[in-house]
């Protein structure tokens, strides 16, 4: 018998998607008949427009939707999303620098593995999105994070980023509006970081993929525009998830310069070929149409982020920054580690998700999946009765804690 492993440490070596994991026992508790609220899942509780849908019913009675095309993106679809670019940022690209993926998620993947060799080291703002360690780890680099908390917002700094950077330090990853803290960065800021990274010589891989969900005051800044002296060490990710409420279609993109858009096409022809036709034109109907959908979302979108936030300050023990995009609140739950509820005495963030779950039926994802013990992350992307009743249900549990 071989004493070789089963599964090969590299593999070994991921983590089952914390946020998924809530999602599937929130789920499961529901399908038990049990009255389960779920603050889990980062996707829109809208149906996909219907003038998108109704451009995907077109294009699957196509027989050349039907065949493989080329691996890197239908051209008309490259060129709308060229098109959309310089729309919504300002940033100027040919179709040939746009890779369509299977989601942002797999641009995330590809970015990493075209740019990485082993030892390159990747500075993350922590609380981060749980896909990105992963991606890092796979692709043989090693992740560098720079803790920002509640007190700035969950900004972090030039002088923090500076303090992280080493020899090995290639890529800076740039993340605004933030999932999971909802933080975003003003034009200044984001000017700072994009020339001090410039200055330095390193890549920014920057996720754009909310760009159009910010709230208030706050503005969108395509760090790839602001800092023009970035030059050809920039990537932009992005995709139809948020803005569209398209998260089951799979379409999103890597815009770069040509050579790794290259070399992460190559990638992807061995890897999954061309994204689903079908999606891709409906993708289409959606980045070349106008922003109205989206504009109704975010009016949703905001209405529940300020109730959101009065009612976990209103809790006492925990304490929520406000938000300035994306869809989540988190909260520090800190204050509560530790104390007595219900007869236990959770010792993480991870323990007091547990208890609430089991409790007030309510799922939150635990700060442990975003790199930050201690926090907790609500998507508010659902119903405002359900938002209000899961809440006021956690906060009636939460001031029990002695
Ligand atoms: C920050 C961020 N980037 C990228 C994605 C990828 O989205 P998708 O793969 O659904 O396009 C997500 C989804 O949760 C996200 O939160």
């Amino acid at each position: 018998m071989s004493t070789r492993p089963r599964i090969s440490a590299r593999i070994s070596a991921i983590s089952e998607s914390a946020t998924l994991a809530v999602d599937a026992k929130a789920k499961a508790m529901k399908a038990e008949g049990r009255p389960v609220i779920g603050f889990g899942a980062g996707e829109p509780d809208f149906p996909t427009p219907g003038y998108i849908v109704e451009a995907a019913i077109q294009a699957a009675r196509e027989p050349r939707f039907h065949k493989y095309t080329p691996a890197g993106g239908l051209p008309e679809l490259k060129q709308a999303i060229a098109d959309k670019t310089r729309r919504d940022s300002g940033y100027a690209v040919e179709a040939s620098q746009v890779l369509v993926t299977n989601g942002g998620k797999q641009a995330v993947y590809e970015v990493f593995a075209t740019l990485l060799d082993p030892g390159d080291e990747v500075l993350v703002v922590a609380p981060y999105w749980t896909t990105y360690p992963e991606a890092v780890k796979l692709a043989g680099g090693v992740q560098v994070d720079v803790v920002a908390d509640e007190s700035t917002g969950y900004l972090a700094s030039v002088e923090q980023l500076e303090a992280a950077r080493t020899e090995r330090t290639k890529v800076l990853l740039f993340v605004s509006p933030s999932n999971p803290t909802g933080a975003v960065y003003s034009r200044e800021e984001t000017e700072a970081i994009g020339r001090w990274a410039a200055e330095h010589g390193l890549w920014v891989v920057t996720d754009e993929i909310y760009e159009h969900l910010v709230y208030g005051g706050a503005e969108f800044t395509s760090i790839a525009t602001a800092v023009p002296e970035l030059g050809d060490r920039v990537v932009i990710l992005n995709g139809v998830a948020k803005t569209y409420a398209m998260t089951g279609w799979r379409v999103g993109w890597l815009i770069g310069p040509s050579d790794v858009v290259k070399a992460a096409t190559n990638l992807q022809s061995h890897a999954t070929s061309n994204v689903a036709n079908v999606s891709q034109m409906a993708a289409l109907a959606a980045v070349s149409g106008d922003l109205s959908a989206v504009a109704e979302m975010r009016a949703a979108f905001d209405r529940r982020r300020q109730t959101i936030v009065r009612m976990l300050n209103e809790i006492p023990g925990v304490f929520c920054p406000e938000p300035k995009g994306a869809f989540y609140a988190y909260p520090s739950v800190k204050e509560l580690i530790g104390k007595e509820l219900r007869g236990k005495r959770p010792r993480s963030s991870s323990e007091l998700a547990e208890l609430i779950l089991e409790e007030a039926e309510v799922a939150v994802v635990p700060g442990e999946a975003f790199g930050t013990p201690g926090y907790f992350r609500l998507s508010y992307a659902l119903g405002d009765d359900d938002l209000v009743e899961g809440v006021s249900r956690m906060g009636k549990l939460l001031s029990e804690a002695r």
